[in-house]
C-alpha cells in the first residue's frame, strides 16, 4: 500500500503505519498479556518489534523463506512476517526473549557450547525452530534435523554446527 505523509513524500508496503484502520488486538507474549493498538492485518513481527521493543526477532526476508522472523504461537514455529497479528490474538506467543524463562534454555547454552553463531542475524530465528523441533521430538535423528530446519536460512552457512547444538541440547534433555 501507498501511505501520503504530512510532507507530500509517500511510503510505500509500510501496512504496519496505516493508522486508519487500527484495532484492539490482544496477545500473549512470553506469558504476559499485551493489548496492542494497530492495524488487524500488521504483520506479528512489527508488533513485536517496533510496538512491544522485543528486537529479538529478525526481519530477513519478509515473505516467508528465510525463517529469521521465527516466533512461537501455542508451541508450533511460525513465520512472524508473514501471519497478521489477528491470526494470533489469544493465542501463546514465545520469541527468543522468553525462550529460557528461567536462565538460557538448553538449547542456548548448546549454541554457546558449540559457537554456532557467526553474524548471529539468523540464529534467533534458529534456535526458535529448534526449540519447536525438540518439544516435539526430543532426540531427533539427522534426517529429522533436516527437515525440521530446512526453511531456516544462513547466509554464514552455520549449518553443520547447527545440526551439533541440537543434537548436544538432545542429549542434555532436550526441550526443557
Ligand atoms: S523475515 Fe520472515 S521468513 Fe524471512
Ligand atoms: S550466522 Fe550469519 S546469517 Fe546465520
Amino acid at each position: 500500500m501507498v501511505v501520503q505523509l504530512a510532507n507530500g513524500v509517500e511510503e510505500i508496503g509500510l501496512d504496519h503505519r496505516d493508522r486508519t484502520n487500527m484495532a484492539d488486538v490482544t496477545l500473549r507474549v512470553n506469558g504476559s498479556e499485551k493489548k496492542v493498538s494497530v492495524s488487524p492485518e500488521t504483520p506479528l513481527l512489527w508488533v513485536l518489534r517496533d510496538t512491544l521493543e522485543l528486537t529479538g526477532t529478525k526481519f530477513g526476508c519478509g515473505a516467508g523463506l528465510c525463517g529469521a522472523c521465527t516466533v512461537h504461537a501455542d508451541g508450533a514455529p511460525i513465520r512472524s512476517c508473514s501471519t497478521p497479528v489477528s491470526q494470533v490474538s489469544g493465542k501463546n506467543i514465545t520469541t527468543i526473549e522468553g525462550l529460557g524463562a528461567n536462565g538460557l534454555h538448553v538449547l542456548q547454552q548448546a549454541w554457546i557450547a558449540e559457537e554456532v553463531p557467526q553474524c548471529g542475524y539468523c540464529q534467533s530465528g534458529q534456535i526458535m525452530s529448534a526449540a519447536a523441533l525438540l518439544a516435539k521430538t526430543p532426540n531427533p535423528t539427522d534426517e529429522q534435523i533436516t527437515q525440521a530446519m530446512n526453511g531456516n536460512l544462513c547466509r554464514c552457512g552455520t549449518y553443520e554446527r547447527i545440526r551439533k547444538a541440537i543434537h548436544r541440547a538432545a542429549g542434555n534433555g532436550g526441550a526443557r
